[in-house]
């Protein structure tokens, strides 16, 4: 057949291309599309004018409106803190124990000491707050240094065996491997172990418990049931803040040790820190 016979009377002209018998009509673009294209590059180039658009060094061209997605943010963030500026005041201003028995403001304390709890506690005390070894499990109701609101306040705001502040938590057992002899400390890590658990060798527990007596009953209390006004943990339990094992008993009571929390009255406001003390106080140990 004649390739030609395919052009018939009143086509459009031909571009002149031909792939294998198949030609090309030189079709005008139809108006619609055409103005639709002229209205995209005008659109562009107000848009380019308008907003940040060209990427430079650093940041991009600035555009005329001076929009930002971080002016933006700032902006969310500065409307967020003007909303909470009247229930923070009143968060600050009330008695600690009434923070409980109002519902709007525990509701609200709860959940910003929740996101104070996850940005500034949680690398130490674990993000569920179960602690780690010589870092305090807080949700169980054994404290060291008091776990109603008013003391877990005290304890968030100045810290503990904190130097920046003078009204930190502190106290500091001695490390008895200078002061006594290698069989009292055998000894008397028997008995504390007894107290919750079995010694390695029950025939040093009643020398141990003399050498208790004389030592650590100050701190500890007689039958070893803590002190918490020097935070002084409870040995009778057998929860431990660094472990319970003969081994790490006799490191503790012969070198001691000396966790240190920093406080938090420098770095937050007052507001969070009662937050973030609400927070603790209803996890599950609260007094
Ligand atoms: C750098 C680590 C660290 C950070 C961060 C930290 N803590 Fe502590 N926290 C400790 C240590 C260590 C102790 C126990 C100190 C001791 O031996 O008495 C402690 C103790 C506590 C206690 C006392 C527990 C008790 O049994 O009496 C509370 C309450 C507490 N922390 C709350 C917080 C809160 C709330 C935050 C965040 C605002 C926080 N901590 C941040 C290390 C930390
Ligand atoms: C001046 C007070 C004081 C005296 C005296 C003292 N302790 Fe302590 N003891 C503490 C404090 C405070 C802690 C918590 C240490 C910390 O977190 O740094 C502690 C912690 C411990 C722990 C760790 C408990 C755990 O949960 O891991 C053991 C074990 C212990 N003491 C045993 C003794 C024994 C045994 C003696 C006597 C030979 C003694 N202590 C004397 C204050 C004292």
């Amino acid at each position: 057949m004649d390739k030609k016979s395919q052009i018939h009377e009143g086509d459009p002209n031909t571009t002149g291309h031909e792939w294998d018998g198949i030609q090309e009509f030189d079709n005008p673009m139809p108006r619609w599309w055409l103005w639709t294209l002229y209205a995209t590059i005008i659109w562009g180039i107000g848009y380019v004018i308008a907003y940040p658009a060209w990427p430079g060094i650093s940041s991009a061209t600035a555009g005329m409106l001076g929009w930002s997605t971080r002016a933006d943010v700032a902006n969310d963030i500065a409307a967020a803190d003007a909303a909470n500026a009247t229930i923070n005041a009143r968060l600050a201003g009330v008695e600690l124990t009434a923070i409980s028995s109002d519902p709007e403001l525990s509701g609200y304390a709860t959940s910003a000491g929740a996101a104070v709890f996850k940005t500034f506690c949680a690398q130490c005390h674990g993000s569920g707050a179960a602690g780690a070894k010589g870092y305090p499990n807080l949700l169980d109701n054994d404290w060291l240094w008091g776990g109603d609101i008013e003391a877990i306040h005290t304890t968030i705001a100045h810290g503990i065996r904190n130097e920046e502040d003078a009204d930190a938590r502190y106290s500091e057992m001695p490390a008895f491997g200078e002061i006594l002899e290698k069989d009292e400390i055998s000894a008397v890590t028997n008995y504390v172990i007894s107290l919750s658990g079995e010694p390695d060798d029950a025939s040093q527990v009643e020398a141990g418990q003399t050498v208790f007596a004389d030592n650590c009953a100050s701190c500890h209390g007689d039958a070893g049931l803590g002190d918490r006004d020097q935070g002084a943990p409870n040995l009778a339990d057998a929860i431990w803040l660094y472990g319970g094992d003969h081994e790490t008993v006799l490191q503790t009571v012969t070198y001691s040790r000396f966790g240190v929390m920093p406080g938090w009255s420098t770095r937050l406001s007052e507001a969070e820190i009662r937050a973030v003390s609400a927070y603790v106080h209803q996890l599950g140990g609260g007094e």
